[in-house]
């Protein structure tokens, strides 16, 4: 368990480039990501683990950054929805969420783009969905503009859901 105080480094792999920083035991991903190195791509709302804002893949897998500490992700993988661009273009569920027309304000879109890209990703391996599925894997992104049919139409057309 990282100390609460003292200033350990840390080396962090994010979106395929390391980058070393020097925080508290206290201190999250998040606050590594937008406060350290100034990667806003990630945002940040409830800081509580409520919003779902602030989710990026660790691992590969899709967790809260507000609620991971940033000492504990050493040399582990952390992809931010600035790391699915390609080439300057929209990744695949970033144009999906723009032909869906699958936000309003955007706040929340770069989290619910990586949920959306851990499902896609998932589905692709091999893993089947049926829609409840996915709903219910996307209950933790909240959209304060209401945007959830959008959202949920874009995620069906890169993750194929089963019919039951
Ligand atoms: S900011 Fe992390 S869940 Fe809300
Ligand atoms: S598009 Fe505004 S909060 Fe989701």
């Amino acid at each position: 368990m990282p100390s609460p105080t003292r200033v350990t480094s840390v080396r962090l792999r994010i979106d395929g480039e390391h980058h070393d920083v020097h925080v508290t035991g206290t201190e999250t991903l998040n606050d590594a990501l937008r406060q350290h190195l100034d990667l806003t791509a990630t945002k940040v709302g409830c800081e509580m683990g409520n919003c779902g804002a602030c989710t990026v893949l660790l691992d590969g897998d899709p967790v809260y950054s507000c609620l991971v500490l940033a000492a504990e992700c050493g040399e582990r993988s952390v992809e931010t929805a600035a790391g699915l661009v390609d080439g300057g273009e929209p990744g695949t569920v970033q144009q999906a969420f723009v032909d869906c027309d699958a936000l309003q304000c955007g706040f929340c879109t770069p989290g619910q783009v990586m949920s959306v890209e851990s499902l896609r990703r998932r589905a692709a391996a091999g893993v089947s969905f049926d829609d409840d599925d996915l709903r219910h894997a996307l209950a933790g992104n909240l959209c304060r503009c209401g945007a959830y049919r959008n959202i949920l139409e874009a995620a069906r057309s890169v993750v194929e859901v089963s019919v039951s």
